[in-house]
């Protein structure tokens, strides 16, 4: 029996309401995060859990039909993978912070500073469309420790309570983007599999309804 492929995170903010939503659904997964793979009793799928930064080139490859995944990731290093359905949780920022002790006054105080960041294609293109040159410096995590180690004048990064940034000392002073989880289609998708999406999808919307 063909079965829909999907990719949730494996570790992280998403992961527990990534199950959620499915269970919501009426799909139960056998197992949790033990095993990379997994699939449903009761619906023709196979859970694989992954790394959210390798997500886009998976469904780029059509390695898996779907995925639920944030559009803060989408927008750095999927540009080109389409969005089936806006889900609403892990509602989250893309911002740029300095040090609070800094007097900011506009997005050209970015000129020639150092910026820390995880998501180098998101912030280029902000700072390209307002006419700033920044140096980048790519990390893949605890981004906000930069500035407080002398690596950076300033990060990038995601906020979502602020937390982080006010336990290192930092402020937000630009918000680049907002973004939520969505269900991402694989542009390889095969037509029985598309079948078994739009079943998804119509649960998916009964539940969406449900909450509000
Ligand atoms: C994420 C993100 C921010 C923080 C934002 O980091 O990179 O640092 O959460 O959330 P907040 O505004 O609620 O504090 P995470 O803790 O997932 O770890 P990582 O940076 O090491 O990936
Ligand atoms: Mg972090």
């Amino acid at each position: 029996m063909t079965k829909i492929r999907i990719a949730i995170q494996k570790a992280g903010r998403l992961n527990e309401e990534s199950i959620e939503i499915l269970k919501e659904c009426g799909i139960s997964i056998d197992n949790g995060r033990d095993q990379l793979k997994a699939s449903s009793r009761n619906f023709p799928m196979e859970v694989f859990y992954l790394r959210n930064g390798d997500i886009p080139q998976y469904l780029r490859d059509g390695v898996v039909d779907i995925a639920i995944i944030g559009e803060n990731v989408l927008i750095e290093k999927g540009e080109d993978i389409s969005v089936a359905e806006k889900l609403g949780f892990s509602k989250c920022k893309v911002s740029l912070a300095v040090p609070k002790a800094v007097k900011y006054e506009s997005v050209k105080d970015f000129e020639g500073k150092r910026i820390a960041t995880s998501y180098p294609n998101t912030v280029k293109n902000y700072l390209d469309s307002k006419g700033v040159k920044a140096d980048l410096h790519i990390i893949t995590g605890s981004v906000e420790i930069a500035p407080n180690i002398g690596l950076a004048d300033a990060i990038c990064d995601i906020v979502s309570s602020g937390s982080t940034l006010f336990k290192n000392n930092l402020k937000e002073v630009e918000v680049m983007l907002t973004s939520e989880a969505v269900l991402a289609v694989s542009p390889q998708i095969s037509e029985e599999r598309k079948a078994i999406l739009q079943k998804l999808q119509f649960r998916i919307q009964a539940v969406l309804r449900a909450r509000q």
